[in-house]
């Protein structure tokens, strides 16, 4: 007879969270790099250049926050699924840009949504925020504790970027990604996470103001210190050595190589990072999601946003490495396998 600790090991090891469906919510507004050109001394050349970005995504109404594109996100994978909101037992919501620092948006999301039988909770990770989260929503799932988890990545930059620093009002848009999380038994979903935090150097990049640290007062707005702040060359320097190399490290711990990679999905902060990660990986940027382009950086969206552009080329089975490094600094990288054939989704509207 098997010992009762022996059936947990089964269900702990057998049963994944397979990504079973994915929404997405991007602001209709576009701000390119020819409208920046108008209000900082840059240019579309250096942007392209040195980022990839042609353009992001903006939210510009002020009475609508992040939980307004998570909530839309959410509801389109749901939609998709064909499943209510009240068969969500637990959401989980990334962002650096919550609508206040309490109650939680994953609390906004779930009135807004109507997910009565969910309880929910916010991670904050900056750019590895939606990896983070979606590692600790497959425990949930693993454990035999929920059926279902919406794990949602959405950041309104727009609201803590300075439009005069040039050296960061570049980089940032706004938007919202969203995944269902289920059981699965079959063999797909999430197979292996790599998280890592490093805050030795958390200067680099952060929010200063606003927080029990520098509360805000007319100082710490006189100082600008509710604006993001980057000092982009060290962070840069982090994100090509760290990127590369959990998602190389999630490589070699599970022997897959590069043949054996469908797609790497890559936190979208820079090209010149992701390229980087892409070559450690030996794998082609045909292989590589990229809308970096379209979007610029959505902070806790790019990788779910990567997913709901590109879902309509995966099939069951095909291999995803997600890799993201943050704030924090915050990195780390997900062997996905992936579920479904989005064909036998309902269609996005
Ligand atoms: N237009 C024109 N010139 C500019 C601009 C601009 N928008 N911004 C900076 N410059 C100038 C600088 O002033 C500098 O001029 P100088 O040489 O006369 O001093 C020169 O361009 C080079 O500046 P660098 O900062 O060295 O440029 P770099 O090649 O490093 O690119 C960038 C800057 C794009 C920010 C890059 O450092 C980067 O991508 N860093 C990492 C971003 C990242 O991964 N962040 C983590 C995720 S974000 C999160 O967690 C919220």
């Amino acid at each position: 007879m098997r010992p009762a600790n022996s059936t947990r090991q089964s269900i702990m090891t057998d049963r994944k969270a397979a990504i079973t469906a994915v929404g997405h919510y991007l602001p209709e507004e576009r701000l390119t790099n020819r409208d920046l050109e108008k209000l900082v001394d840059t240019s579309d050349e250096w942007i392209t250049s040195r980022t990839g970005i042609k353009e992001r995504r903006i939210l510009r109404d002020p009475d609508k926050a992040t939980s307004y594109m998570a909530v839309r996100a959410a509801q389109m994978a749901l939609d998709r699924r064909g499943l209510g909101a009240d068969e969500v037992d637990l959401i989980i919501l990334a962002t650096v840009t919550p609508d206040m620092l309490f109650p939680s948006t994953a609390c906004l999301v779930q009135a807004e949504l109507g997910a009565g039988n969910a309880w929910g909770f916010d991670v904050l990770a900056a750019c590895s925020g939606f990896l983070f989260s979606l590692s600790v929503a497959a425990r949930f799932i693993e454990s035999g504790k929920h059926e279902r988890v919406l794990v949602i990545g959405a950041d309104k930059m727009s609201t803590i970027v300075d439009y005069t620093d040039r050296t960061t009002c570049i980089l940032f848009g706004d938007g919202a990604g969203a995944v269902l999380l289920e059981a699965n038994t079959e063999g797909y979903g999430l197979l292996d996470s790599v998280e890592h935090v490093d805050g030795n150097d958390w200067q680099g990049l952060c929010m200063p103001g606003g927080g029990s640290l520098n509360p805000p007062s007319p100082a710490t707005l006189e100082k600008k210190m509710h604006y993001l702040f980057q000092d982009g060359q060290p962070v840069f320097k982090k994100a090509v050595v760290g990127m590369a190399r959990v998602a190389e490290e999630i490589m070699k711990r599970n022997n897959l190589t590069g043949d054996d990679v469908r797609y790497l999905v890559p936190h979208q902060a820079n090209l010149r990072i992701i390229d980087a990660t892409a070559r450690r990986m030996g794998i082609s940027m045909d292989k590589v999601m990229l809308n970096i382009e379209r979007y610029g950086n959505t902070t806790a969206a790019t990788l779910p946003l990567c997913l709901a552009d590109w879902e309509h080329e995966l099939a069951p089975g095909d291999n995803l490495v997600l890799a993201a490094f943050g704030g924090g600094y915050t990195w780390g990288a997900a062997w996905v396998k992936w579920a479904y054939d989005a064909a036998t989704l309902k269609p996005v509207h």
